[in-house]
C-alpha cells in the first residue's frame, strides 16, 4: 500500500460518518474513499452521491470491493462483528468508539485482528487534535515540571432533553440512548481518560467517584472521578445533564494541567490555551477539541508503513472502555 492507492471503505454512514469521518477522508491525500456501505437505502444513495464512493448494502457486497482498511462508524453494538469481518479479509480496521459492548467481545476482536496480523485503531479523535498535540509535546519537554494533577472538564447536554429544545415538547431519543448504553462517561468520558492515559504516559487507579443524576434517575448523567497516574492526581467531570432544559446548549470543555513549574490551560468555549509557568503566560495556537483531518493524516501514514505515531490502538481502546465502565458502576452506588 503506498500513495493515493490506499482504498478504504467506511461501513455505516450516519452522523458521525457524515460530519467527521467521510469528509477527512476525502481531504486526506493519502488516502482515496473507494466504498461506503450502509444498510438504508436512501442514506446509501445519498453518501454515494455526495462523495463519488461505489456504494454497498452489505458487507456481503463490500467483499468485492478490493480495499486496503476498513473504517468502521456502525453503531456500537456491530463493532464486534463488522471487526470479525475485517479481519477474516486481511484488512486494517480504524473502529469508532466504543470497541465493542463489552470487555470479552473488545478482547475477542482484538484477538481477532491479531490473528489476521492487521493492526486496528480505534477512533479517539480528542488526541489528534493539535491542541492536544502540543500538550503531550509540552508535558515531555518537561514545559511545566512534573504534572502534578490533571483536571478534564466537558459539561454538555448532548443535544438537550426535548426534542423541540424551545417548546419543551418531545424527547431527544439520542440522548436517551446515550443514557442507556451507560452514561457520559462511557459515552464521551473514554476520549479524557484516554488522553489522559497518553498525556501522562501511565495508567489511571480510580481513588474516587461521585456521580449524579441532576435529573432524579436512578443512573448518573453526572460524574465527578479522581484517579491517581504515578502520582499525579487526575480529575475527569464529565456531563450530559448540564442545562439539559435550556433552550439552547451551554457546553463547558477544558484542560488544565498542573506541574511543579508552571501550568497548561486549555478552554475551548473562551477559545484560550496558555502555558503559565515563571516568565508569565505564553500564548499558544488555539484549536478546536478534536480532528479528524489529523486522525487521518495519521491512519494514511501507518498504513503507508511509517511508525503509527500517536494511533490510539484496539487496547488502547478497550482500556479506557474498562476503565469508564468501571467508574460508570462506583457512581451508580
Ligand atoms: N468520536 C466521536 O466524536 C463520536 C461522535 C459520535 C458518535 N461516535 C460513535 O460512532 C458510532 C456511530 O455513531 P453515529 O452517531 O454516527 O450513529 P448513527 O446511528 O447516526 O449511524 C450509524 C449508521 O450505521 C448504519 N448501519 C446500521 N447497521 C448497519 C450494517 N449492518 N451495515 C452498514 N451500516 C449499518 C445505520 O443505518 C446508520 O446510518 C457509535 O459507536 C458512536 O458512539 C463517535
Amino acid at each position: 500500500m503506498s500513495g493515493s492507492s490506499i482504498k478504504v471503505g467506511v461501513v455505516g454512514c450516519g452522523a458521525v460518518a457524515q460530519y467527521g469521518h467521510l469528509p477527512a477522508i476525502l481531504a486526506e491525500p493519502g488516502l482515496e474513499l473507494a466504498a461506503v456501505c450502509e444498510v438504508d437505502p436512501d442514506r446509501l444513495a445519498q453518501v454515494a452521491a455526495s462523495t463519488g464512493a461505489r456504494p454497498y448494502r452489505s458487507l456481503d457486497e463490500l467483499a468485492a470491493a478490493d480495499l486496503d482498511a476498513l473504517v468502521i462508524t456502525s453503531p456500537a453494538p456491530l463493532h464486534e462483528e463488522h471487526i470479525t469481518w475485517a479481519a477474516g479479509q486481511g484488512l486494517p480496521v480504524l473502529c469508532e468508539k466504543p470497541l465493542t459492548l463489552d470487555e470479552a467481545g473488545s478482547v475477542r476482536a482484538i484477538e481477532a485482528m491479531e490473528e489476521a496480523g492487521r493492526p486496528l485503531y480505534v477512533g479517539f479523535t480528542y488526541r489528534f487534535a493539535p491542541a492536544a498535540l502540543d500538550i503531550h509535546r509540552l508535558i515531555r519537554e518537561g514545559a511545566i515540571g512534573e504534572p502534578r494533577a490533571l483536571r478534564l472538564i466537558y459539561l454538555w447536554d448532548l443535544h438537550g432533553a426535548y426534542a423541540d429544545r424551545e417548546q419543551h415538547t418531545g424527547v431527544n431519543e439520542r440522548r436517551e440512548g446515550r443514557i442507556a448504553e451507560g452514561g457520559p462517561m462511557i459515552d464521551c468520558g473514554v476520549h479524557q481518560l484516554d488522553l489522559a492515559r497518553w498525556w501522562l504516559g501511565g495508567e489511571p487507579v480510580p481513588t474516587s467517584v461521585v456521580g449524579i443524576s441532576v435529573e432524579g434517575r436512578t443512573v448518573p448523567d453526572h460524574i465527578v472521578a479522581h484517579l491517581d497516574v504515578d502520582g499525579c492526581q487526575v480529575m475527569v467531570e464529565i456531563s450530559i445533564g448540564y442545562g439539559h432544559t435550556a433552550p439552547r446548549t451551554l457546553p463547558s470543555y477544558s484542560y488544565e494541567v498542573i506541574g511543579s513549574e508552571g501550568v497548561l490551560r486549555y478552554r475551548r468555549e473562551e477559545r484560550e490555551f496558555v502555558a503559565i509557568g515563571r516568565d508569565g503566560i505564553r500564548e499558544l495556537a488555539w484549536s478546536p477539541e478534536k480532528s479528524f483531518d489529523g486522525m487521518y493524516a495519521a491512519f494514511a501514514r501507518a498504513l503507508a508503513g511509517d511508525p503509527a505515531d500517536s494511533l490510539p490502538t484496539g487496547r488502547d481502546g478497550l482500556i479506557a472502555t474498562q476503565l469508564a465502565t468501571a467508574i460508570t458502576q462506583r457512581a451508580a452506588r
